[in-house]
């Protein structure tokens, strides 16, 4: 294990001289926000030793290279709205927020590129890139608060995925800060390049263990004219999810978003907003969205979605075809996890994810897990993806040691069923602090290898969010 430095006096004199009084933090409460994200305060958050907040890039090359020198551990902060605890300064140390580099530097319509600081929010550019036509089609579902710095650390996935992807797909270049303090660009506006190891590719979803992104090059998309959203009604949950294959095999259409809400989720998140929802009452509803260019062919393939689900299960099919319906009802699905948040703050989100073909199975393993352990699972995601976020909500009769123990083994049992239909522990919430335990365990001990051998080569002094994704040296 490292022996990290301490934020000494002259630790904090240097960090002055470098970003300036005004963007430096000491006082316990205002660094009070830094010390957690989304995931429950209680079970994960930590004090940072100090925040500091640049303004440039040769800012936080230089706090690094300070942070290097005096062996102390940096975490690079986003919006802070991340769902795994990767920005948890868990070492203590220096806190790095990017909310002040926020800058658009360039919007190229030439090349249909944006260049844009991390600290951006993410939805500023679709608003700024809207009127002409285009937006950026790999954002995910928090993007009206989370910025474009930790979509990238995260490769943040989101309701678009199944036609448009995910962030990394849309990352064209990246100017980065290594952990050791010198500054390098990756990638550019090429569309096509080939040139060596693809080391952009490796800085997306790395969770900032492998440096600070301080500039991004984005590629913008033609924004669709048209879209239809189709709220389709099961009986229940295993009705909803078997149809989801259905919508690829036998429609032969690839539909924006197919998104999944069992009852539970959608009360909770019509509660929260005060929503009134007509029929709360199906045990399941696919929220499915197709997007183009021409209107008739998007309300054909509206249709024959609509035609075709009703032949495999559905019980209604609702059409919003306009931007009021079509707003509530994606509120209410984006809202569902802050609803969560506020209803049953002891909870554990989940973002498993398996083989589209593998989803009808996955659902009576998740049934099973919560009678065994007798708590509330319901689920909602990004079905089209085979992407659900399964949510352990403790049952408000246990103690919360019995909680902690009931959650470390469903979540355990949660993750095995998914591994045993070829899924993964995490589609797009990132492994970060919350799902480190079960990394060691769940991942092939060669890939864990690999990926330790690549962090040593970025980060040989082990500074850059330490304690996130693996840890460093083999447990025993
Ligand atoms: C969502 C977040 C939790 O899909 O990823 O709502
Ligand atoms: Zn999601």
């Amino acid at each position: 294990m490292t022996t990290y430095g301490t934020i000494t006096r002259q630790v904090i004199d240097e960090l002055t001289a470098i970003v300036g009084p005004r963007n430096l933090i000491r006082d316990e409460e205002k660094m009070q926000p830094y010390a957690h994200d989304e995931t429950p305060e209680e079970q994960y958050s930590h004090m940072p030793g100090v925040v500091v907040t640049p303004t440039d890039a040769q800012q936080v090359a230089a706090i690094v290279k300070l942070a290097v020198k005096y062996l102390i551990p940096v975490t690079p902060r986003g919006a802070g709205s991340g769902l795994s605890g990767g920005a948890i300064p868990v070492y203590g140390g220096i806190l790095l927020s990017l909310e002040k580099m926020n800058r658009v530097v360039e919007i190229d319509y030439a090349n249909m590129m944006i260049v844009v600081e991390p600290g951006l929010v993410t939805n500023e550019i679709n608003a700024l890139v809207a009127d002409q036509g285009l937006f950026f089609a790999g954002y995910p579902m928090s993007l009206e608060s989370c910025f474009v710095g930790g979509n990238i650390a995260e490769n943040a996935g989101g309701g678009k995925a199944v036609k448009y992807g995910v962030t990394g797909q849309y990352i064209m270049g990246l100017e980065l800060v290594t952990p050791e303090g010198e500054i390098v660009t990756l990638g550019g506006k090429n569309v096509k390049d080939v040139t060596g190891y693809d080391l952009k590719r490796l800085i997306i979803g790395s969770e900032g263990t492998l440096g600070i992104v301080t500039q991004a090059t984005i590629k913008l998309s033609p924004l669709p004219k048209y879209k239809s959203d189709l709220l389709v009604l099961f009986e229940d949950v295993a009705g909803a999810i078997d149809a989801v294959p259905v919508i690829f095999s036998k429609g032969g259409i690839t539909p924006t978003s197919i998104e999944f809400m069992d009852k539970l989720s959608v009360h909770t998140a019509c509660a929260y907003l005060n929503e009134h929802l007509p029929y709360q009452q199906a045990g399941a509803m696919l929220l499915i969205e197709v997007d183009g260019s021409d209107q008739e062919q998007v309300d054909l393939d509206a249709e024959r979605i609509g035609e075709l689900l009703m032949t495999h299960g559905a019980i209604e099919v609702y059409v919003a075809d306009n931007h009021t319906t079509q707003e509530r009802v994606w509120s209410v699905r984006r809202n569902i996890a802050e609803a969560f948040k506020v209803y049953s703050p002891h909870q554990s989100l989940e973002d498993i994810v398996v083989p589209i073909a593998a989803i009808p199975a996955l659902m009576p393993l998740v049934d099973a897990i919560s009678k065994k352990y007798n708590i509330a699972m319901p689920t909602y995601g990004h079905a089209g993806d085979g992407n659900l976020h399964t949510t352990l909500v403790k049952n408000p009769e246990s103690t919360m040691d019995e909680w902690y123990a009931v959650e470390e083994q469903a979540v355990n049992e949660l993750y095995d069923a998914v591994r045993s239909l070829g899924g993964k522990i995490s589609g797009e919430h990132g492994i970060g602090l919350k799902r480190k335990p079960f990394m060691q365990r769940l991942t092939d001990p060669v890939e864990l290898k690999l990926m330790r051998a690549v962090k040593r080569a970025f980060d040989p002094h082990n500074i850059m969010n330490p304690g996130k994704l693996f840890d460093v040296e083999e447990q025993a």
